[in-house]
């Protein structure tokens, strides 16, 4: 168990006082920066709010739900990137990185929502889309005007392909949405010419990392939106940003699936180079003041290899994707203490996080036979008890929210919203779905607009009389699971949320880093948060006696004579004696 500093960490860097590491600051009178234990709220704005009756969501709508955020008790927002986009993959290809995307609204809109937001001490973090740019951004627009070898192309990972008439594709690297990662321009005189990379699709070319101009550029475009007074910065697909110079192929060991989090030695992904570029972030970070955090997605091979990212001078905080993608069963013992050995040392809280924008709703992937996602396809249309996964789902919001560090909530998942997994084909937008030969349906079935209020769609989301249907149908079945109606029921997965993160607010062991295992069966994880604040999970199959001196706080279902039921997580506070 991990309950002591490192005695041989290094001493701060510069630019960071020992008051900022998460770690660090839960001494007497320590300054604990707000993101230490902040519980932050996915906002995908494509499917959030729609205020304009367009039927995607808009910031106008984010700014009407902020008042139901509060009430939630969310510290902060992160909201999915919100720029111009052709939209080719949902937003996270950008084709103007300073302002906002007119679906959504105008830049300042977006100032005004954060700023309004903070009013209400909501904390805004961005999404910033690094690794790559849309193929409609002028950069890439000006690289593939000009000819070969000339700085407009040094911006991007230009190279000629193999074979006598390189019409091979330069390396044998595979993209996250299936097929190669390297697709063939078109030379202006219709003759075929250089391959550009692509980790994702071809529609997102990835930037030369390694080129001077582009870190230039993202430095300014950070203090762009410092200077309009973000909190944060989510730095989306960091692993991706530097590539193995040469190129060379991979060795996938003949498993041509995207399976980042299992790889060792990959040259496309976390080379140890992207470190340098992230401490350059930090950097411009650290200009300002008002504790800005860095928060990256990185889907790394274990928790020796994300530990990485959270040197001193690096990023504050990173996603846990070790505790989102894990199976429901003891192994999550084992997950916790890895995240937390590793990272205690380095000063970095650990962040949990169940969903976000890319994965399978937690109702649906709890309810199947298989319960873990290593990769997205896994399970995806396999028989599901949406009952199970719904009280597992509880079960694990309990326990994420009693661990220490942060925690991420994806919008939606706070009223244990399911899968939708019968959009029709015709409707599908996740490139996933046409890159993988309409095998892989994709992520479009957790990015369903979130139900508001009524009984029918649009259920809120957008206005009454809207002439736009939403751009994914909602089920008809979701009248029950609305805020209106899960707000008439006080057992509903809304009001366990809004009762755990006012309790998480109110007892002071949620916000220090102590945690320590009590003896219990290897089924059932049983934990306490400072003396006399208890967290049980019970994941065997019979009921767990609590113990006669123990009050309880919230528990995720009723308890059964006094005990714990199966897959059920109680919160407990020492009675005084
Ligand atoms: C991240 C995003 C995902 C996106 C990908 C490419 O993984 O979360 O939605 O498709 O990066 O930008």
């Amino acid at each position: 168990m991990p309950d002591s500093r490192n005695p041989d960490l290094p001493p701060p860097g510069p630019g960071q006082s020992v008051e900022t590491a998460g770690s660090a600051a839960s001494g007497a009178g320590a300054h604990r920066p707000w993101w230490a234990d902040a519980v932050v709220y996915e906002v995908y704005p494509r499917s959030f709010a729609d205020a304009d009756g367009d039927g995607e969501g808009d910031l106008a709508g984010v700014r009407a739900k902020l008042p139901y955020l509060e009430a939630l008790g969310v510290d902060a927002i992160w909201v999915a990137p919100w720029f111009p986009s052709p939209m080719a993959d949902g937003g996270y290809d950008v084709s103007d990185y300073r302002d906002i995307d007119p679906r959504y609204g105008t830049l300042e809109d977006a100032t005004t929502l954060i700023a309004e937001a903070g009013e209400r001490g909501i904390r805004t973090i961005i999404d910033m889309v690094a690794n790559h740019t849309s193929d409609q951004h002028p950069w890439f627009q000006a690289a593939l005007a000009a000819p070969e070898g000339s700085p407009e192309r040094a911006r991007y990972l230009f190279l000629e392909g193999k074979g006598p008439d390189g019409s091979e594709p330069p390396n044998n690297w595979i993209s996250a949405f299936g097929g190669p990662a390297w697709s063939r321009t078109t030379n202006p005189d219709g003759s075929p010419g250089q391959w550009y990379m692509h980790m994702f699709a071809p529609e997102q070319p990835d930037l030369n990392w390694d080129n001077e101009q582009v870190q230039q550029d993202f430095d300014d475009i950070l203090r762009f939106w410092f200077d309009r007074g973000v909190d944060g910065i989510r730095v989306d697909a960091a692993p991706a940003f530097f590539k193995t110079p040469g190129y060379p192929d991979a060795d996938y060991g003949g498993d041509l699936r995207f399976l980042a989090a299992a790889w060792v030695g990959n040259p496309h992904w976390d080379v140890d180079e992207v470190h340098g570029i992230l401490k350059r972030w930090r950097r411009v970070g650290d200009e300002y003041d008002g504790d800005r955090v860095f928060v990256a997605e990185a889907v790394v091979n274990g928790a020796e290899r994300l530990g990485l990212y959270l040197a001193r001078d690096e990023m504050h905080t990173a996603f846990n994707f070790e505790f989102l993608k894990a199976s429901w069963d003891p192994g999550l013992r084992r997950i916790i203490d890895d995240t937390l050995e590793v990272l205690a040392p380095v000063g970095s809280p650990p962040t949990w996080v169940l969903g976000s924008h890319d994965e399978t709703r937690l109702a649906t992937r709890y309810g199947r036979a298989r319960t873990g996602a290593l990769h997205l396809s896994d399970g995806q249309g396999s028989p599901t008890d949406l009952r199970l996964g719904t009280r597992r789902l509880r079960a694990a919001a309990l326990l994420m929210l009693a661990l220490p560090g942060g925690a991420y909530i994806y919008q939606g998942d706070e009223l244990g919203l399911p899968d939708v997994e019968d959009i029709p084909d015709h409707l599908l937008q996740d490139p996933m779905w046409l890159r993988s030969g309409h095998t892989i349906r994709g992520r479009d079935g957790c990015r369903v607009p979130v139900p508001w209020s009524g009984d029918a769609p649009p259920f809120g989301f957008s206005p009454d009389g809207a002439a736009t249907e939403p751009w994914l149908p909602q089920p008809a079945a979701w009248a029950g699971l609305t805020v209106e109606a899960q707000d008439a029921d006080p057992d509903s997965v809304l009001w366990l949320h809004r009762h755990a993160l006012r309790l998480r607010r109110e007892n002071a062991g949620f916000h220090t880093e102590a945690f320590s295992w009590r003896d219990s069966a290897p089924e059932v994880l049983d934990f306490e948060r400072g003396p006399g604040l208890r967290c049980v999970l019970n994941l065997s199959g019979a009921p767990v006696e609590l113990g006669t001196d123990w009050d309880v706080l919230l528990s995720s279902v009723p308890l059964e004579a006094g005990a714990l039921p199966h897959d059920a997580t109680a919160w407990l506070k020492a009675r005084p004696s």
